[in-house]
C-alpha cells in the first residue's frame, strides 16, 4: 500500500531520499522507526517532512497520491498548538490519516476542556482551577494544598518541575506567574493526588485493546515529590540517580483493572481519539482512578512505552506499526 509518512522535520531541503539514507543508517527517530516497519511489512513509502512551509508537503502528497497518511506531525514551525491544525490541512485534501482528528487533538492539548468533558462522563479528575495570564490567581477556597501548577496547553511534561507543586497562595501566585511569563498562556492549577502512576496505552475503534499497564516508579523519594517532571521523564542520567524507572504494574486486582480498562476506554471515546492513544493515570491507595490526562498521537518510537507495552501484548514493534493502519483503513470516519 501506498503510505506517505509525514512528520516535523529540521531539514527543509530534504526531500524523500534524503531520509532514506537516514533509515538506511539506522538512525533513531520515531518517524524513521516508523517506516521501517512499514518497509518490512512491504508497503510502498514515501517521507514528507513538514518543515516552514505547507506547499511543498502538498506537493508532494499531490504527485505520490498516498491511500493513507501516517501522521507523525507533533507540532508546525516549534509551536505543538498547532498539532492539530495538520491533521486539519490533512483531512481538508482528503487524505486519511492515522491517528486523532483534529477535534481530538485540539481538546485533548487543553487539560482544563478535556477534565470538563471526562467529568461529563463520570470520570473522576483532580479538582482544578483556570488561571488565565491577565487575571491574579485567586484559589477557589474548595482547592486544597498541595496542588500543582501546569501549562494548559504542553505535553511531555514541559514545565513541570519538583517547584511545579506549591504548598501556600504565595508560591501559588508565583508559580502562576512564572507559567503565564515563561509559556504565554493559561495555567492550570491542580489538586496533587497522591498515589500509582500508571499509563494505559489503547489501540483500536469501535472495540479498543487495552495494552499492558506501565508504571512510572520513583526510587527513594528523599522529600521530592513523586511526579513525572521533565527531567524525570527525559534526562536518563537523572532517571539512573534517582532510580525512577517505567516498568509493567504489578499486583493489580482483576478488579481494580478492570475498572481501570473501563475508565480509560470511556475517556478515549469521550475526547475523540481515533486508532491509538495513551491514557495517563493515578492510582490512589484506596484503588480511586483519576484520570491526569488523555494523549491522542502518542509517541511511537521503537523501544519507548506504548511500544513496549504493545509488545508485551503480544504485537511485535512491525506488527504494531501495522495495526494502526489496519485501524486508520478500517474505521468509516476517514
Ligand atoms: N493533579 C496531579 N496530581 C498528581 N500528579 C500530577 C498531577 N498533574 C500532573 N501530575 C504529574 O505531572 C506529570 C505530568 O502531568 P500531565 O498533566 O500528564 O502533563 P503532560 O501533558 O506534560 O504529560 C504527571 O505524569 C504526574 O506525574
Ligand atoms: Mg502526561
Amino acid at each position: 500500500m501506498k503510505i506517505a509518512v509525514v512528520f516535523d522535520t529540521l531539514h527543509p531541503d530534504w526531500e524523500d531520499a534524503d531520509y532514506k539514507k537516514e533509515i538506511e543508517a539506522k538512525v533513531e527517530e520515531a518517524e524513521y522507526d516508523v517506516a521501517r516497519a512499514l518497509f518490512a511489512k512491504g508497503h510502498d513509502v514515501l517521507m514528507v517532512g513538514v518543515a516552514e512551509q505547507l506547499a511543498p508537503v502538498l506537493e508532494r502528497l499531490g504527485a505520490f497520491q498516498p491511500k493513507l497518511v501516517f501522521n507523525g506531525c507533533e507540532s508546525f514551525r516549534g509551536n505543538a498548538r498547532h498539532e492539530y491544525a495538520l491533521a486539519t490541512v490533512l483531512e481538508m485534501h482528503g487524505y486519511r490519516y492515522t491517528g486523532s482528528s483534529p477535534t481530538g487533538l485540539l481538546v485533548a492539548r487543553n487539560k482544563s476542556l478535556t477534565k470538563k468533558i471526562l467529568t461529563h462522563h463520570g470520570i473522576r479528575v483532580p479538582a482544578f482551577a483556570e488561571f488565565r495570564p491577565e487575571e491574579k490567581p485567586v484559589r477557589p477556597s474548595e482547592l486544597r494544598f498541595p496542588l500543582i501548577v501546569k501549562p494548559l496547553l504542553e505535553d511531555a511534561s514541559v514545565g513541570i518541575s519538583q517547584a511545579s507543586v506549591v504548598e501556600d497562595d504565595e508560591d501559588l501566585e508565583a508559580r502562576v506567574k512564572f507559567i503565564h511569563e515563561k509559556f504565554h498562556q493559561a495555567a492550570i492549577v491542580e489538586e496533587l493526588i497522591e498515589g500509582r502512576e500508571l499509563y494505559v496505552g489503547l489501540i483500536g475503534n469501535a472495540t479498543l485493546q487495552v495494552l499492558p499497564i506501565v508504571e512510572l516508579t520513583f526510587g527513594e523519594a528523599n522529600g521530592e515529590h513523586r511526579i513525572a517532571t521533565y527531567k524525570a521523564k527525559w534526562d536518563e542520567e537523572y532517571r539512573k540517580r534517582k532510580k525512577i524507572k517505567n516498568v509493567f504494574a504489578k499486583g493489580l486486582s482483576d478488579e481494580v483493572a478492570a475498572k481501570i480498562a473501563d475508565t480509560c476506554t470511556t475517556a478515549f471515546h469521550a475526547l475523540w481519539l481515533q486508532d491509538y492513544g495513551r491514557v495517563d493515570l493515578r492510582l490512589t491507595h484506596d484503588d480511586e482512578v483519576y484520570v491526569l490526562e488523555v494523549n491522542p498521537n502518542p509517541f511511537l518510537a521503537y523501544e519507548n512505552e506504548m511500544a513496549d507495552a504493545a509488545e508485551k501484548a503480544g504485537l511485535g514493534y512491525n506488527e504494531f506499526i501495522q495495526r494502526i493502519v489496519d485501524e486508520a483503513m478500517a474505521r468509516d470516519t476517514a
